[in-house]
């Protein structure tokens, strides 16, 4: 991570922060201008026991690294923590703690520990929720939900802790207004970077994304997979795929879960049902509903996790993730993309022709093209990658070079 801005010479005070992360294992450079860190060889940062009078705002962020350490953390001489926006000593004790930490408070200092493991060594980054977890909306996830005492620095600082295993709600996260509104924006750009893949259908979008998430280590969305899940829902619950308020009702609560290379609806793995042609002309026709879109918008967007995404659908780069660090868009002649469908069904002992295959790619085609909302189209910033003449291998190469291409344009934030 480099930071610009502030370096060798800066007379800012806070620059001293940079000492303590050195401390902890921390590996720094710094410029004139600019200063870089990485992480610990090791892979662990190491406790530390720091009199951080000189640096009592910017020393905040180290009783949540304490979190991620090896040991217990002692930070003293820090009692103008508590007469600042909140008293900061013991907000973050009884934060701190929520996630399992061991912490002990006086008048001005902070000893926290690490949540203890089955061994009773500290376990840095693996927390223990103590109480008040409560489930995230979309994906029916438990997660640890932090306050903030109105205090931005809070809310900041707490950020950090999304590092660990366990997901993190920032209570009030708007309270970051005062000194820094853009906060989360940057923090998610930096810390779940998104590639977003958009293209028609069968252009080799998914398998390409799929690919491209393996090799970069990121998380993988295919969202029409949830469009595909939508329709089924409504079939199977009798709804008309017209419809809108009944199918946006069921997509806002449409119980999906996602397991290695299953899918599941409820308690049915509906991996091959959601495959049919029939799914798939189903998918297009719930997508042109403009409240069955915003329905799946919140639940699109939580899979946005560290280390970083690569997205596939149709408005990944225009609606879904507008701040992608990457955009691309997919896209093959219409009858390769009838014969790739035909082989792939033709694999799975699905009937098939081709010619209706190909009058159903064009008619999606037409019907994403043409909807009101979000409509299939490559945006200005997006590169195309046209695979009508490459294989996957090379079409994953083009993507990766592309990434690289965009992100050497695009990552100063
Ligand atoms: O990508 P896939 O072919 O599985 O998508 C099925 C249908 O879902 C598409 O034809 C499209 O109508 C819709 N879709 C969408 N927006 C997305 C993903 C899929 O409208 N982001």
């Amino acid at each position: 991570m480099r930071v610009e801005g502030v370096g060798r010479n800066s007379i800012q005070g806070d620059v001293r922060f940079v000492e303590a992360l050195e401390k902890m294992g921390g590996r720094i450079e710094w410029g004139e201008n600019w200063i870089e860190a990485r992480g610990p060889e090791t892979g662990r940062l190491k406790a530390f026991d720091l009199d951080l009078n000189h640096i009592p705002d910017a020393a905040m962020t180290l009783a949540v690294a304490a979190l991620f350490a090896d040991g217990p953390c002692a930070l003293r001489n820090i009692a103008s923590w508590r007469v600042k926006e909140t008293d900061r000593i013991a907000a973050m004790a009884t934060e701190l703690r929520k996630l399992g930490a061991t912490v002990e408070e006086g008048a001005d200092y902070l000893l926290v520990t690490a949540p203890h493991d089955f061994n009773g060594a500290p376990s840095a980054g693996h927390f223990r929720p103590v109480g008040l977890t409560v489930l995230s909306a979309p994906t029916g996830q438990t997660l640890v939900a932090i306050d903030t005492y109105d205090d931005h620095r809070m809310a900041m600082c707490f950020s950090l802790a999304a590092f660990g295993d366990v997901p993190i709600r920032i209570n009030d996260p708007e309270c970051v207004a005062k000194t820094f509104p853009e906060y989360f924006d940057a923090f998610g750009q930096i810390a779940a970077p998104v590639v977003a893949i958009d293209g028609p259908s069968a252009s080799g979008k998914g398998t390409v994304a799929e690919r491209v998430a393996e090799r970069l280590g990121y998380h993988y969305l295919d969202s029409g997979s949830l469009y595909r899940l939508t329709a089924l829902a409504a079939t199977k619950a009798g709804v008309a795929l017209d419809n809108e308020a009944d199918v946006a009702a069921l997509a806002i609560t449409l119980p999906a879960r996602f397991e290695g290379n299953r899918i599941w609806l409820a308690d049915e793995d509906v991996t091959d049902a959601i495959r049919t042609e029939a799914m798939s002309v189903g998918a297009s026709k719930v997508a042109v509903l403009p409240a069955v879109r915003t329905a799946l918008l919140a639940r699109q967007r939580a899979y946005r996790r560290f280390p970083g995404l690569v997205a596939d659908g149709r408005d990944m780069a225009s609606v879904v993730f507008p701040d992608a660090m990457a955009k691309l868009f997919l896209t093959a002649s219409v009858e390769i993309r009838a014969e790739r469908r035909y082989k792939q069904l033709m694999q799975k002992g699905m009937p098939a022709k081709i010619r209706a295959l190909l009058e159903d790619l064009q008619e999606r085609d037409a019907r994403d093209s043409a909807r009101s909302v979000a409509p299939l189209k490559q945006g200005d910033d997006a590169e195309c990658v046209d695979t009508t003449h490459i294989s996957i291998d090379e079409a994953v190469s083009a993507v990766l070079s592309s990434i690289q291409r965009q992100t050497a344009l695009t990552r100063t934030i």
